[in-house]
């Protein structure tokens, strides 16, 4: 990965593993959630490809840049839209990720919470696609089915029911944190990252461009109503993978302050 852009002055060059982990690192304040959201987009605006995955777009350096803010999170927030239509399981690690996460101190998995009104996810959710993974969370309503909570529960999902037509975002987000769970990373899809930007929850949007053009009716990274009042942002970092993939990150205004964990 070459760098940039970096605005606290790291000089513009080639990054070595430690340098992109120092780069990504989540800053967290002191018993706050921070909530970074993470999404590939064509140059032309697209979220997904011909076969509505984002898999089909994503460049090859996104796949290590990926695993990394994987590695270097508490948890994986996703919406169920996505869970379904990507297959999401229990988040499984290469070894390099778990190495990355035993020096940074973090447990040796994250854990994937999915955000569902409706429930109707398949309980095989509950277990990684290959070898060990991290516990699940399904963040439902108070009215959600109970036979679908029951065979999440069988399955040994966690179920945390918060709100009562939709799911209460912010109590979400406050309880992961609260459990000891701060570093958050959104990876969509766009209904939940439209919400999560409109009640001010986000602090960073991740934006990987990719060197590519599909046209058609591919989704943006937000889907529903307008916001009342454009968000502004501040550049945080640019980098650029071989391929041509560049790999930008925006806070949003008024910035959070930031410390580190103890
Ligand atoms: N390129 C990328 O980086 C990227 C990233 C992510 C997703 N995507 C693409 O985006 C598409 C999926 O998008 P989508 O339109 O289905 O949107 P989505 O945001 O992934 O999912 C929307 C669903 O999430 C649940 N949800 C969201 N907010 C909720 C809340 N506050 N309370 C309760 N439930 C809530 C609901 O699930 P229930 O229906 O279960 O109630 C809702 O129907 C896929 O094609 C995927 O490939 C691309």
């Amino acid at each position: 990965m070459h760098l940039l852009h970096d605005r606290r002055g790291t000089p513009a060059g080639e990054l070595g593993p430690a340098e992109l982990v120092e780069l990504l690192r989540f800053p967290v304040p002191p018993s706050h959630a921070w909530l970074r959201t993470n999404f590939v987009s064509t140059v032309d605006g697209s979220i997904t490809g011909a076969d509505g995955s984002s898999g089909s777009i994503s460049p090859d350096s996104d796949a290590h840049h990926f695993a990394l803010h994987r590695a270097l999170c508490d948890a994986v927030v996703v919406a169920a839209g996505t869970a379904r239509a990507e297959g999401y399981r229990a988040v499984d690690l290469a070894d390099w990720q778990r190495d990355v996460r035993a020096r940074e101190g973090l447990a040796p998995f994250p854990t994937l919470v999915v955000v569902s009104a409706s429930a109707d996810l398949d309980p095989q959710i509950a277990t990684p696609a290959t070898g060990e993974g991290g516990p699940v969370v399904v963040a439902t309503t108070t009215t959600a089915p109970p036979g679908r909570l029951d065979a999440l529960r069988d399955a040994g999902v966690e179920v945390l029911q918060r709100g009562t037509d939709s799911v209460d975002l912010a109590a979400v987000l406050d309880d992961l944190a609260g459990r000891g769970l701060p570093r958050l990373l959104c990876e969509g899809g766009p209904g939940l990252h439209r919400e999560l930007l409109a009640l001010g929850l986000v602090d960073e949007v991740l934006l990987t461009l990719a060197p590519t053009v599909v046209a058609g009716p591919g989704p943006r990274t937000t889907r529903g109503d307008g916001l009342p009042d454009p968000l502004a942002l501040s550049l945080a970092y640019v980098l650029r993978g071989e391929d041509d993939a560049v790999f930008t990150s925006y806070r949003t205004l008024p910035e959070k302050p930031v410390g580190r964990l103890e």
